[in-house]
């Protein structure tokens, strides 16, 4: 395993264990090379006339670009439109949707990390596939579920999904086929994933409180 993702794995150990347990072998493996990172810290300090470290150049304006270009964008400032993104998002748009996560569901207030940006729901999903679930894993969903689930998780990522029965007799959600089922599931290897997908696609049904 590269040191850093040993250290990595250290660090959340430290923090949580239970986290460290519920990562697959990939989420195990995985760490952000330090080396574009700390030239760019580098080139920050010192590259003061052009620094080209990252695939952009700037000159003592900020980011060169073609005026044709910027044209597109005329209400943006080129500081925000030509760098590179930062990959996992803009650290302070991540930390006004951490506070708006907070703010909206207060309970979660056992702590958690700053939000990761991702190109839309699917490719979050494939990220958690990829980052806590290994082939054979069970994923535990409603017989009601968006079909590209299989896709993402079982097809590319090896999962077996383990359905329950969506809707009760009296037409709410069937919180007992749901528990029942990962009881059942967590038999086979003592790990399971399950999606909570609400609004439910495809019934639209969200769970009320009774
Ligand atoms: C439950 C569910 N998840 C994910 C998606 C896809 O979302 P995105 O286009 O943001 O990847 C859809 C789209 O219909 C969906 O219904």
């Amino acid at each position: 395993m590269n040191a850093l993702a040993k250290e990595l794995n250290e660090i959340i150990a430290k923090e949580n264990p239970v986290v460290l347990d519920m990562l697959s072998d990939l989420g195990k493996n995985l760490f952000m090379p330090k080396g574009i990172v700390t030239q760019s810290a580098e080139a920050k300090e010192k590259a003061h006339k052009y620094n080209v470290t990252i695939g952009i150049a700037t000159d003592k304006d900020g980011p060169m670009f073609l005026d044709s270009v910027y044209q597109c964008f005329t209400d943006m400032k080129p500081a925000d439109i030509f760098p590179y993104a930062p990959s996992s998002g803009k650290p302070e748009l991540r930390k006004r949707w951490k506070e708006k996560i907070a703010d909206d569901t207060p309970s979660l207030n056992a702590g958690f990390s700053l939000p990761v940006v991702t190109n839309a729901l699917t490719h979050g999903l494939k990220i958690v596939s990829d980052m806590f679930m290994n082939k054979g894993d069970t994923l535990v969903l409603p017989n009601m579920f968006w079909g590209n689930y299989r896709l993402t998780f079982s097809v590319i990522g090896g999962a077996e999904i383990a359905t329950y029965n969506t809707f009760n007799e009296q037409g709410g959600f069937d919180v007992d086929a749901l528990l029942d089922k990962c009881r059942e599931s967590a038999q086979i290897n003592g790990k399971i994933t399950v999606i909570l997908n609400f609004p439910n696609n495809p019934s639209g049904y969200s769970p009320t409180n009774s």
